[in-house]
């Protein structure tokens, strides 16, 4: 492999253009092909050397300048979706959730059912009309066992005959673009995580002067169970990992200041802890306090966060054999698991410059003495 030597400048319009491609783009939890093939491109002219794990990971190095001291980087690839269950004698598809999907956000959607030889086809999902319901039953949500998800079809073989059958996946329909009058601010699917996806690559080609060797992985089946992230891990045995992905961003009307979590637009959040009750993840506070450190040096506007619920790869990447001094670099978002999601691009610019400049900045004298303190 050759690598470009030229420098690389993150800029608003480059990520907005690489973010759009990943989030347009379909690829729920175990069925992330398009997004692996848009990385692949993406990474490979900046990388050393380059390959796909067994689980469909891209693991990307550059190499380091002194040959030790491993830093791995991870941004997931995946996003929630829906696989088809069961298909009527009326061509009506049944569905389960892939990954954390609210029945809340799912009724009057659009969504696109990709098929096994990679053809897309489009459906809505439905359910009994309200005019044939009784006033209670419309106050509920309804559940997804009495929802579904109407192809247009009128019998199962025409449905068989699109491509779509039991285990097609479904995601929602759903194109990038800007809110309002805004050329900060973008909405739609997926963000959780391409725009975490999208900050590791471009941070990845921007790396420069690393001593350290960085591993740029793009994780699969984090929304099931981090799985994808533990395995890398293991075969790369990192000294020290950074996980790039959304936080909360609850800055919204009728939430109060103290529940906000972040706020959009005021730069990438650095993480103190996640999970309820702090079970995701502790960040490593040498870890933590470095990226505090290099933001603070080069004026990158930063957040500090605890979040009171869900969790990153970080947090299985922290475990991986005898530990792993991690934290997480997260890009505060607004109604993250719904088709509208919303972030800012000037948090996505800043948290791609912060990770690139750890990247380059840590030494391995550095990465070396967190992984292991020797007592003398
Ligand atoms: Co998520
Ligand atoms: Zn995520």
């Amino acid at each position: 492999m050759q690598r470009v030597k030229s420098m690389y400048e993150i800029t608003k319009e480059g990520v907005f253009q690489l973010l759009k491609k990943l989030s347009e783009a379909i690829g729920p939890s175990g069925f992330e092909d398009p997004i692996r093939e848009i990385v692949i491109e993406e990474l490979k002219p900046y990388a050393d050397s380059m390959w796909v794990d067994s689980l469909g990971n891209v693991i990307a190095v550059k190499k380091g300048s002194r040959g030790s001291g491993r830093l791995m980087l991870a941004g997931h690839m995946d996003e929630i979706g829906l696989i088809v269950s069961h298909v009527d004698q009326k061509g009506f598809l049944r569905f389960q959730p892939i990954g954390g999907i609210s029945e809340r956000v799912l009724l009057g959607q659009r969504v696109v059912i990709r098929t096994r030889e990679g053809r897309v086809v489009r459906g809505v999902i439905g359910s009994r009309p309200p005019h044939i319901m009784k006033p209670e039953e419309l106050k509920q949500i309804p559940e997804i066992k009495d929802m579904y998800v109407d192809v247009g079809a009128s019998s199962r073989e025409e449905v068989e005959k699109m491509g779509v059958l039991v285990g097609s996946i479904a995601v929602f329909e759903r194109d990038l673009s800007f809110v309002g009058g805004s050329s900060d601010v973008v909405t739609g699917k997926a963000l959780d995580d391409r725009v975490g996806l999208a900050a590791m690559v471009e941070a990845f080609k921007a790396v420069d002067g690393n001593e350290v060797d960085v591993y740029a992985v793009a994780t699969v089946q984090e929304e099931v169970g981090l799985k994808g992230a533990r395995v890398a891990a293991y075969s790369i045995t990192p000294d020290v990992a950074l996980a790039l992905d959304v936080t909360i961003a609850s800055d919204v009307a009728g939430v109060p200041e103290q529940e906000w979590i972040t706020q959009l637009g005021k730069g990438p959040a650095i993480k103190v802890v996640d999970g309820r009750a702090a079970t995701g993840l502790i960040a490593h506070p040498v870890v933590r306090d470095k990226l505090i450190e290099i933001a603070r040096q080069y004026n990158i506007p930063h957040q500090v966060e605890v979040a009171p619920g869900g969790t990153t790869d970080a947090s299985i990447i922290a475990l991986n054999k005898e530990g792993v001094p991690a934290a997480t670099v997260s890009i505060p978002s607004r109604y993250i698991h719904s088709p509208v999601e919303i972030v800012h691009l000037g948090d996505l610019v800043n948290a791609s410059k912060l990770a690139a400049l750890f990247s380059s900045k840590i030494t391995s004298e550095w990465a070396l003495s967190i992984s292991r303190r020797v007592i003398k």
